[in-house]
C-alpha cells in the first residue's frame, strides 16, 4: 500500500469518508483514525499497528454535538469533565451508544472520548464529518510518536495516509477518566493531574495498581512505550548503577559530565515530557543499548512521565 503524504487537512479527511485509515498530529500524541462507524476501517487500525483486539480505541471529536452519536448518557461528572477539560488531553470513558463499532470498544459497553485542542486536528475531524476513532500512531508496543516522521518510521507502507503536521505539544497521552463509576476513576495519567480532576470533581480516586477495575482500561494490561534498548530509572547521571560509554544514553535534568553515546538534558519537566518518546526512538536508530531516564518527583506532569518511565522499564 501506498501511503499518502499530505499537510492537508482536507485532503487527509477525504481518505477517512472513503474508509481508510490517517495518521494526524493531536496535542497528546500523533493518532491513527478512522470512522467510528465503519468496522472495516477500524478493523484495519489494529491490523496496521498489529495491536491486540481486546484495546479498546478513544473517539475523537470536533464538538460537543458529536457526543450524542456516541453516548446517550451523560453523567454529572462526565459533563463537569468535559465543561472543564474539552477541548484538551482529557479522555472520558463513558456509557457508549449502539451506533458505535463492536470493534472500536473491544466490544466493551463503554467509549473514550476526547477533544483534541490542536487547530490542525480539529479541521481534520470537522473536515471528516464524523467522530474518528484514533489510538497513538505507533506499531503496537513502541513508544508513541511525536512527530510525522516517527509515525512514518513506523507505519509507512501500512496505513492509508499521514497528515504531515508540526511535532506534538505535550508529548505523552491524554489523561483517561472513567465517568460510569459514581467516583470516578483515573485510568491513565497524563498532564491533567489527578488534583486538577480532583478540582471539578472532588469525589474523583485514582485506580489502585491491581484493582480490578483498572483492568476496564485493558491498555494497562499490555506491553507500552518500549524502544529496543534497555530502559533503566536513575537518580541521576551520578548514580553508580549506570555505565557511560558509547553504547549507553542518558536523559534527564541535571547536567551529567559524562561520556554517554547520546545525551539530552532538558530545561524543565516539560521539555522532558516533550521529547522522551522521540529520544527513545533516536537511541534505537543509533543502537544504543542501554538508556538510563533520571527520575523526577511524582507531582503534574512529573507524575505522568514517571508513569511512562517505569512502564518502559518494565519492558
Ligand atoms: O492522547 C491520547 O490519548 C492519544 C491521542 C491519539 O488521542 N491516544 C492514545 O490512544 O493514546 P491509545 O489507544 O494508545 O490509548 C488509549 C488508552 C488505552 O489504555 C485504552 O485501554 C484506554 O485508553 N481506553 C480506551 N477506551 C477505553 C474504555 N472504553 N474503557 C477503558 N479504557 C479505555
Ligand atoms: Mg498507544
Amino acid at each position: 500500500m501506498e501511503t499518502l503524504l499530505t499537510e492537508s487537512a482536507e485532503t487527509a479527511a477525504a481518505v477517512i469518508r472513503n474508509g481508510g485509515v490517517v495518521a494526524f498530529p493531536t496535542e497528546t500524541v500523533y493518532g491513527l483514525g478512522a470512522n467510528v462507524f465503519d468496522s472495516d476501517a477500524v478493523c484495519r487500525i489494529f491490523a496496521a499497528k498489529m495491536r491486540p483486539a481486546d484495546n479498546p480505541l478513544i473517539a475523537h471529536i470536533s464538538e460537543r454535538g458529536q457526543i450524542e452519536s456516541l453516548s446517550r448518557e451523560l453523567t454529572p461528572s462526565a459533563e463537569r469533565f468535559i465543561e472543564a477539560f474539552f477541548p484538551g488531553p482529557l479522555t472520558i470513558v463513558v456509557r457508549r451508544s449502539d451506533r458505535v463499532s463492536d470493534v472500536a470498544t473491544a466490544g466493551l459497553d463503554t467509549i473514550g472520548i476526547r477533544m483534541p485542542r490542536f487547530e490542525i486536528a480539529h479541521r481534520f475531524i470537522t473536515a471528516c464529518g464524523v467522530p474518528v476513532v484514533a489510538p497513538s500512531a505507533n506499531l503496537s508496543g513502541r513508544p508513541s510518536p511525536t512527530t510525522w516522521e516517527a509515525v512514518f518510521e513506523d507505519l509507512n507502507g501500512r496505513i492509508d495516509c499521514i497528515l504531515q503536521g508540526d511535532a506534538t505539544e505535550i508529548g505523552l497521552e491524554s489523561t483517561v477518566v472513567d465517568c460510569t463509576t459514581d467516583a470516578p476513576k483515573l485510568l491513565r495519567l497524563g498532564s491533567v493531574t489527578l488534583e486538577q480532576l480532583q478540582e471539578v470533581v472532588p469525589a474523583t480516586i485514582a485506580a489502585a495498581i491491581g484493582d480490578m477495575d483498572a483492568l476496564r482500561s485493558p491498555g494497562l494490561r499490555h506491553k507500552h512505550y518500549s524502544p529496543r534498548a534497555e530502559v533503566a530509572l536513575v537518580s541521576g547521571p551520578s548514580d553508580i548503577s549506570l555505565t557511560a560509554d558509547s553504547q549507553t544514553a542518558f536523559i534527564g535534568i541535571s547536567p551529567s559530565g559524562r561520556e554517554f553515546g547520546l545525551e539530552r538534558i532538558c530545561a524543565s519537566v516539560d521539555e522532558y515530557a516533550h521529547i522522551v518518546f522521540e529520544f527513545f526512538r533516536e537511541c534505537d536508530r543509533q543502537g544504543i543499548t542501554a538508556i538510563y531516564c533520571q527520575s523526577v518527583p511524582d507531582t503534574g506532569l512529573g507524575a505522568a512521565l514517571m508513569d511512562r518511565l517505569r512502564r518502559a522499564a518494565e519492558g
